[in-house]
């Protein structure tokens, strides 16, 4: 750390390339380097940002031996996000790493044990849970406006026909924390149990990879307060249904329905216990909403990042290209992961935030591969 200013490396210069402009302009950050096993890719974004050679390398060990780095972010394909989180922890730096935590709940065990082990932070960047639509629902909920949580109901669709090859016939619910995150952050509580189905069928050279043969997986999830239930979807092949990312959050007084169409409005109904004219059935308002967004609870500098904007006077080109803006997440997730590290606070979502949300996904594909046994989650806490 220089002058109080941490030096961070990014490796995967994919998605990862979108959080680039975001740590550069960030007040508490002194220097980044970008890592990627393809050096062209590091040329093409240091030439866009007029950085000179001390911004990028492919050599990831050299960056685990360099004392100046405080921290890693890895944006790598998902069977490398638990052993370079291990490697990362194991070489004394802090880790965020991006979705989903690993590929097995023994990978999510070997992490939270390196994290312990290494006295360092580690943090799951799941843009989910920093989306305006989460920031706003979450306001109202602790509130108390929405009363008691009644249910929850989340999916994650996209259509991923075309994406690297790493994803062919990915099982649906062994990426599901875009969808379950929001749900159990609302509600503060951790899974204890899921059941899982399959249903309909992917093309036979899509399941060769992973021995998945659904098209959609669902599963009920039980919270640990033993009156709370969250239903979760994805699919990622096959289905006729346009990319979201979305949630719908029953409570007493108020819920929330995210909208059908990308670019619609949300819904909320409210409910009054005023009984009215005797009608049968109480009384329920429906409205559009218009989320706000969240940049106020960020440095200026990083805060216009919410949108897509120009880099800066110099740069024309836009923050953000790969992926989209994720709902305005992507400053929050970088705000989190330095200001947690220089206040030596667990980050959210935290190592066991990750395993209860990626953990979950792989029981629930596990029990639909069974044909629908309900499994238990074990206790990250006590590791
Ligand atoms: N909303 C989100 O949180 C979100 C959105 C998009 C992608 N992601 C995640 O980000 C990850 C990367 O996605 P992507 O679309 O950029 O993938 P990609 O395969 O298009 O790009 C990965 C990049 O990492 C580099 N790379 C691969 N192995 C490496 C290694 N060992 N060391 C250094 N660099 C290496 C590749 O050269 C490439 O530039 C995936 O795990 C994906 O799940 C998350």
């Amino acid at each position: 750390m220089k002058n109080g200013k941490l030096t961070v490396a990014i490796v995967g210069m994919g998605f990862g390339s979108c959080f680039l402009p975001i740590y550069l302009k960030h007040p508490d950050v002194e220097h980044v380097i970008m890592v990627d096993t393809n050096p062209d890719q590091l040329k093409a974004l240091a030439d866009m940002y007029l950085l000179d050679e001390s911004y990028y390398t492919t050599d990831f060990e050299a960056v685990l031996q360099n004392p100046d780095v405080d921290a890693v972010h890895l944006v790598i394909p998902p069977a490398l996000h638990a052993p370079m989180s291990v490697q990362v922890l194991n070489a004394g730096k802090h880790c965020a790493c991006t979705i989903p935590m690993g590929m097995s709940m023994k990978e999510l065990e070997d992490v939270i044990k390196a994290r312990k082990a290494s006295g360092k932070h580690y943090m799951f960047m799941e843009t989910s849970v920093y989306t305006r639509e989460y920031l706003y629902v979450k306001e109202l909920y602790e509130s108390g406006a929405m009363g008691k949580l009644q249910y929850m109901r989340c999916a994650h669709y996209q259509d991923m026909e075309g994406w690297p090859s790493y994803w062919d016939g990915f099982p649906p619910l062994a990426h599901p924390t875009h969808a379950i995150g929001p749900c159990f952050a609302l509600a503060g509580q951790r899974p204890v149990s899921v059941f899982g189905r399959g249903s309909g069928k992917v093309r036979p050279e899509l399941e060769k990879q992973y021995g998945c043969p659904f098209a959609f997986e669902s599963a009920l999830v039980a919270l640990e307060d033993g009156e709370t239930t969250v239903e979760m979807e994805r699919f990622l092949y096959h289905v006729a249904r346009g990319y979201s990312e979305c949630f719908n959050i029953y409570g007493e007084n108020k819920s929330f329905e995210w909208d059908q169409l990308n670019g619609d409005k949300h819904v909320m109904f409210s409910r009054d216990l005023v009984w009215e004219n005797e009608n049968r059935g109480g009384k329920i308002d429906e409205e559009y909403v218009q989320v706000p967004d969240y940049a106020h609870l960020l440095p200026d500098v990083i805060g216009r990042f919410t949108y897509e904007v120009a880099y800066d006077e110099v740069n024309p080109h836009l923050s953000f290209k790969q992926g989209g803006g994720h709902g305005g997440s992507h400053p929050h997730l970088v705000h989190e992961f330095v200001t947690s590290i220089l206040e030596d606070r667990t980050p959210f979502p935290s190592d066991i935030d990750a395993a209860y949300w990626t953990g979950v996904g792989l029981l629930a594909h596990e029990s639909a591969m069974e044909g629908g046994t309900v499994k238990s989650l074990p206790k990250y806490e006590e590791l």
